[in-house]
């Protein structure tokens, strides 16, 4: 239901939060990629221990925790939605205020992300004219609220503040999340470098770790769409993507033009030998021979051959340049691809193994778009974004 989505709970301090443990266990069943803020408050409810441990990794409690530049920036752009369950009357107003002074706050400023909250609290603060005022100005500022219900509150009261069950929470994520924008759509990736043989233990091969197209395929799977990756490298784990491991180019094309039908975009990230040798030894090659001279022979050219097989497949290629980019653009009209990302692999933040890359957007007509250096799971999911909108 939730598989790879990536949901953030925040749980504010009230006596509800004990049932934010469960929602957490909840939402790790039906797939979704956790990660938890505690605030303060909460902290006097449920211990980071209990959260951590079901939500398979360290929670989140400060904003200045010494480890990340920038924990809520982070934090922000990772989540597909923000939900704070409990949300106490205290949190309300602060969120509804806009303010920002505690990790949970500050992440809710810097993100875009859906938000879903779960008040909690006495039915006097519930309907207070202040609580009253801050959950319609939320409302108003597009928040989603569910709850709260009657029922037994603490101290043996009764009445409307009661958090709604996280089964509740659960669906409403579910609910708001949809299915993805990219649901129905049938997409294939290439990632890595291929591995060209010269006998049986040596190949020529590139500096391609396969993260750029493997942040493209998981962002993609991630909104919905059915994949396929074909890659020499180790692949992410998705429901939404069916894996072809290859080595060479030659079976990279193989793999690439036998999954053309009802193809709607292809992505070209591969770092794919241009060359190879012309003829490989069946044994391994003895040093006592001396030094082999190996006549080299095209590959076949995987993506050109997509261009050619399935012309009604939007086509995303990509060149990796050393030095300018200006190239590209001659590229971006050769290739005839429908999009070219150009990214100058001779940079410390770009290219080959790097967490980030830094991209030139080039289109046919010669219209350039130039991204600032980003993290690859932002690169791709910028570049899916630009592919909806273009396509
Ligand atoms: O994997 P990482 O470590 O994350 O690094 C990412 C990357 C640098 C590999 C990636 O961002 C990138 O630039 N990929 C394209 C590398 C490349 O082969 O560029 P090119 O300019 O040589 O090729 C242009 C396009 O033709 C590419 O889409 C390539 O996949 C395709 N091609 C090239 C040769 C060939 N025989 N067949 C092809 O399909």
């Amino acid at each position: 239901m939730l598989a790879g989505r990536r949901v953030l709970l925040g749980i504010s301090g009230g006596v509800a939060a004990y049932k934010a443990a469960y929602l957490a266990r909840r939402l790790i069943e039906a797939g979704a990629d956790l990660e938890v803020i505690l605030t303060d408050g909460a902290q006097q409810f449920v211990g980071k221990q209990t959260l951590a441990a079901i939500a398979g990794r360290p929670v989140h409690t400060r904003l200045f925790d010494g480890l990340s530049a920038s924990p809520h920036t982070d934090l922000a752009r990772w989540a597909e939605i923000i939900v704070v369950a409990p949300a106490t009357a205290n949190f309300l107003a602060r969120a509804a205020l806009g303010e920002g002074s505690d990790l949970l706050s500050a992440t809710l400023l810097a993100s875009k992300a859906p938000r879903l909250f779960a008040p909690a609290m006495h039915t006097e603060m519930w309907e207070q004219p202040a609580t009253r005022r801050n959950s319609d100005q939320l409302v108003a500022d597009g928040v989603h609220l569910v709850g709260p219900i009657q029922g037994a509150l603490t101290s043996g009261d009764h009445g409307t503040g009661r958090m709604v069950e996280p089964d509740e929470i659960l669906a409403e994520v579910i609910r708001i999340l949809g299915p993805g924008d990219m649901a129905g759509l049938s997409v294939l990736v290439t990632a890595g470098g291929t591995r060209e043989p010269i006998d049986p233990v040596r190949y020529i091969g590139n500096r391609s770790s396969g993260k750029m197209g493997n942040a493209i395929a998981l962002d993609a799977a991630r909104r919905g769409a059915n994949v396929i990756l074909i890659t020499s490298a180790e692949a992410p784990d998705h429901e939404n993507i069916a894996v072809v491991e290859v080595e060479s180019a030659q079976q990279m094309a193989d793999a690439a033009w036998s999954s053309l039908e009802g193809l709607d975009v292809a992505v070209m990230a591969a770092a794919v030998a241009d060359f190879r040798p012309g003829r490989t030894s069946d044994t391994k090659m003895d040093r006592s021979a001396g030094p082999p001279t190996l006549a080299m022979e095209p590959t076949p050219d995987v993506l050109a051959g997509v261009a050619e097989r399935s012309p009604e497949t939007y086509l995303v290629g990509f060149a990796a340049e050393v030095g300018p980019l200006d190239r590209a653009i001659d590229k971006a009209k050769r290739k005839k691809v429908d999009l070219l990302v150009a990214n100058d692999v001779s940079r410390p933040d770009s290219g080959f193994g790097t967490d980030t890359n830094q991209v030139m957007l080039v289109t046919p007509d010669g219209h350039r778009d130039v991204w600032p250096t980003m993290s690859k799971a932002e690169v791709a999911h910028r570049l899916w974004d630009t592919v909806l909108e273009r396509r």
